[in-house]
């Protein structure tokens, strides 16, 4: 392997800490992971540890580097990714103050009424493109304030989770512009912090860190970092971007028209903007593309393939996935009237209610395991069709490809419940690394392998498959209204069932 021909892309997502080695033509050359746990120490509550993020992320390069056969000066860049919007608080010296409170942890409901009261609803949708949903950063900080007051007076930085790892990386408090967004405290059109979110909220201007395009080197790896991870002391790491924004770009939806549909833990029905739009009441999400000079909208379903995950470990432990899956193929479309509603951890698109909560409904003595499984499969599809439309109804024009990803698309059954569900063609790629080999593509547009990260796309990434919607989706078409007024009918009542098992 010649000096400084490979790119490494870094992930943290909720379930591992990834290292992925890419060769400039986008070929994978290592992979490793290392698995993260996570913690639910109360009700809605989900955190994790960013030095278990640290020590996983020097386990998986450390094992990355030997999978190749190299060492670390093999590497001529490094781009970072990871979950979004997790809330790292850290003290004058970069200590970590508390454990990082993540995406999908539910607790802010008060906090996101708060910035609502405090900005306007329709003030802050203008300025950030979001509503106040649970899963941003802004109201982890207003809850850390008020609830943690003694780690709140210590705060003197925040970051993300990839953006800690950068720290420990770097020495460097950097963010990209997508994870930036994301934390609801940017103004969309300038792609940086809005001076009148954070004084509205009385966020500290000096806690947030500078903003970098995906591409742009935020700093090099440290003498430090080099001793524990195995890396080059001086190798660049670049911006990257958050997981969402990294994986459209690891399946090329980085151009008007191409949709990335990402079916793991989250689900996400992605389409890039080539200017700062919002949905005026703010249902889709609108964030900073990791593409330079472009935006994108999303629609995030919460438990999608973590759906699948939860119903597997809790009522089928010690099944594999393929054994249950393919049981479910012998199933009629529509599961003899079983429907799953995949509110696990509740929902943010289309509804915005941490208290929505999970359940088949439509049960009877005829159901059979291989139902309950398909139930999960079409129920997540139906929230899937949620984001979908409300992105066809976006005004982007024509959608001329839907491309597919994530460890849920592995399935060939869950793809062809998708086609007839979204009555849409779907394309799988060659790419299945997902955000680390968006992240890696980044490294290599810094790294002077590419000119823009349309072209590394182009020159990477190609489709490998479709599957074609077929003679379900009209039985679909007879359900999907079922699937949708559920929800309504039951919202209240997931309200008060929450009240009276959390009466505090
Ligand atoms: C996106 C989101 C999730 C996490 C999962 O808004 O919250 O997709 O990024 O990793």
């Amino acid at each position: 392997m010649s000096a400084q021909s490979l790119l490494l892309g870094i992930d943290i997502s909720t379930t591992g800490a990834k290292a992925l080695l890419i060769d400039p033509e986008g070929r994978v050359v290592a992979s490793a992971t290392t698995a993260l746990t996570l913690s639910t120490p109360r009700p809605l509550w989900s955190e994790q540890s960013p030095q278990e993020w640290w020590d996983g992320a020097c386990s998986s390069i450390r094992l990355a580097l030997s999978q190749a056969g190299v060492s670390g000066e093999a590497v001529a860049a490094v781009g970072l990714t990871g979950q979004m919007h997790g809330l790292v608080m850290l003290d004058e010296s970069g200590e970590v103050l508390r454990p990082a409170i993540l995406w999908n942890d539910q607790r802010t409901g008060p906090q996101c009424d708060e910035i609502r009261s405090r900005l306007g609803r329709e003030r802050l949708i203008q300025i950030c493109g979001n509503d106040a949903l649970t899963g941003f950063t802004a109201p982890k900080i207003l809850w850390v304030q008020q609830h943690e007051p003694q780690v709140y007076e210590r705060t003197r930085h925040f970051l993300l989770p990839k953006d800690y790892v950068r720290f420990r990386l770097t020495g460097e408090y950097a963010m990209d512009k997508a994870d930036g967004s994301g934390t609801i405290l940017f103004d969309l059109r300038r792609r940086d912090w809005s001076d009148d979110i954070l004084s509205a909220l009385e966020i500290p201007r000096e806690w947030c860190p500078p903003t970098y395009e995906g591409p742009e080197v935020t700093g090099e790896i440290s003498q430090q970092a080099a001793a524990e991870t195995g890396l080059r002391a001086g190798t660049p790491v670049v911006a990257g971007g958050g997981d969402q924004a990294a994986g459209a770009v690891g399946v090329g939806a980085v151009q008007h028209g191409i949709i990335s549909l990402a079916l793991g833990t989250s689900g996400v029905v992605f389409a890039s903007t080539a200017s700062p739009l919002i949905e005026e009441q703010g249902r889709l999400h609108a964030f900073c593309h990791a593409v330079p000079g472009q935006w994108h909208f999303m629609g995030v379903m919460l438990s999608a393939a973590g759906s699948l995950q939860w119903y597997r470990d809790t009522l089928a432990p010690g099944v594999s996935f393929d054994e249950l899956v393919g049981a479910a193929e012998q199933v009629s479309p529509g599961s003899d009237g079983l429907l799953f509603l995949p509110y696990l951890t509740g929902e943010r698109t289309p509804y915005p209610d941490p208290l929505a909560r999970a359940g088949w409904i439509g049960m009877t003595l005829r159901h059979r395991r291989e139902h309950l499984t398909r139930a999960v499969l079409e129920g997540v599809a139906f929230g899937l069709k949620d984001s979908f439309t409300l992105i066809q109804q976006a005004g982007l024009g024509e959608i001329h490809q839907v491309r597919v990803s994530g460890g849920g698309a592995r399935s060939p059954l869950w793809r062809q419940i998708l086609a007839d569900v979204l009555e849409a063609e779907l394309a799988t790629v060659n790419t299945t690394e997902g955000a680390a080999f968006g992240a890696a593509l980044l490294a290599a547009v810094s790294a002077g392998h590419y000119a823009s990260v349309p072209e590394a796309c182009e020159n990477t990434i190609q489709v490998t498959g479709s599957t074609q919607p077929g003679e379900a989706a009209g039985i679909y078409q007879t359900f999907y209204p079922r699937y949708r007024a559920l929800y309504p009918a039951l919202a209240e009542e997931f309200r008060l069932i929450n009240q009276a098992a959390n009466p505090d």
